[in-house]
């Protein structure tokens, strides 16, 4: 069985062909973070007009380098939501074209259904399992119990922590996208500093100790601005470099601190959620996904869990974390073996909640 995926959600243009054993036959992906840079931001207009320019050519691209026809392809999967209406609009109406024109069965995939099953992509995991997903828009903790079949243990109240990196980035005179250069700034904090960066940029843990395990963002990226209004200009109006690599330090450190307290409680809610029927799989994975699963940081924290936990570690390479067309064309074969296609009716759905898959 062979998928295209189209993802065109947010700020990347991408597409991929994929089969059921895994192998990416086409993976590409045009990136918009040059465009959209001087703008410190994403402009939804400007990033649907970038999908409309280059997807034609990226499709083309995909199947020359495939060796494939749309024509034997056995699906088309496009995401359909949640994001960017205007994105999603022009990535989904290219896929329902190509399975119109070829009679082919289009897949209204969901973008964050699409993160959730990358793993089982890479890694080969079984349901059920233990996830994170954290992206620009999302942090949730979910079971994973099958396709289309999440129970939500916990999410964040206010920012995803995706969008707690990019304002503290933005803050630190970063250029967007910030959640990587914030975490190669703290880089650059030296070891024997760490200490000293926390003591002097002491940031609050959001929710540490609260039952249940939703999250809370939005009070670090305050403080981190707290902080920043303190250090004195290097004279071309920015913070100076070393003392913002020992602020970012702080921040990363906090992340993990507050991630690694609001995991443990988590898992013990899966734990709980999963000990009746169905029988949990002998070692439940614990899975990372998202954008901010790129952070080397978190991965080690949550790697550390994992063991500690009696779990499996499982997390997509980091180039499968961020926004990509082969998690698209994955989740679409998935459902496609489920024998789960979509009409061509299907709307783009800006709002989309896994648990309502
Ligand atoms: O999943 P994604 O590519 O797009 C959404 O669906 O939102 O996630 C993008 C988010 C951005 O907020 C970006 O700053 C963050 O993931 N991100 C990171 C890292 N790489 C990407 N955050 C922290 N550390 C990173 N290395
Ligand atoms: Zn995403």
């Amino acid at each position: 069985m062979i998928v295209l995926g189209i993802e065109s959600s947010c700020d990347e243009t991408a597409v991929a062909i994929v089969d059921d054993t895994g192998k990416l036959h086409a993976d590409l992906l045009l990136s918009q973070f040059d465009i959209h840079r001087e703008h410190e931001g994403v402009v939804p207009e400007i990033a649907a007009r970038a999908h409309l320019d280059h997807l034609d050519r990226l499709l083309q691209a995909a199947i020359d380098e495939s060796g494939y026809d749309f024509a034997n392809l056995d699906g088309i999967a496009a995401t359909c939501g949640p994001g960017l209406i205007g994105g999603v609009m022009v990535g989904m109406m290219a896929g329902k074209a190509i399975a119109a024109a070829h009679n082919r069965p289009f897949i209204a995939v969901n973008h964050l259904e699409a993160h959730a099953l990358t793993a089982r992509l890479t890694e080969n995991i079984d349901f059920p399992y233990f996830l994170l997903l954290v992206s620009g828009g999302h942090s949730q903790f979910l079971a994973v119990h099958g396709v289309g079949d999440y129970r939500l243990l916990g999410s964040t109240q206010d920012d995803a922590l995706g969008e707690a990196f990019d304002k503290s980035a933005k803050l630190l005179g970063l250029p967007y996208p910030g959640g990587p250069q914030l975490e190669s700034l703290a880089d650059e904090c030296p070891k024997d500093k760490t200490d000293d960066a926390h003591a002097r940029f002491p940031l609050p843990r959001p929710m540490s100790g609260r039952p249940g395990c939703d999250m809370s963002f939005s009070g670090l990226k305050t403080a981190v601005r707290t902080h920043a209004l303190t250090l004195p200009d290097d004279g071309n109006g920015r913070i100076p470099r070393a003392e913002a690599a020992m602020l970012a330090r702080s921040f990363e450190d906090t992340v993990c601190a507050v991630m690694e307290e609001r995991t443990r409680r988590a898992i013990k809610l899966f734990r709980e959620n999963t000990s009746h029927p169905p029988t949990p799989a002998p070692t439940p994975a614990l899975v990372v996904a998202g954008g901010v699963a790129a952070n080397r940081g978190l991965r080690a924290t949550l790697k550390n869990l994992a063991e500690e936990s009696g779990m499996t570690f499982a997390a997509p390479p980091i180039k499968l974390c961020g926004d990509n067309g082969a998690m698209v064309a994955w989740a679409g074969l998935e459902r496609l073996r489920l024998g789960l296609t979509d009409p061509l009716d299907t709307a783009a759905r800006p709002r989309w909640p896994l648990e309502d898959i």
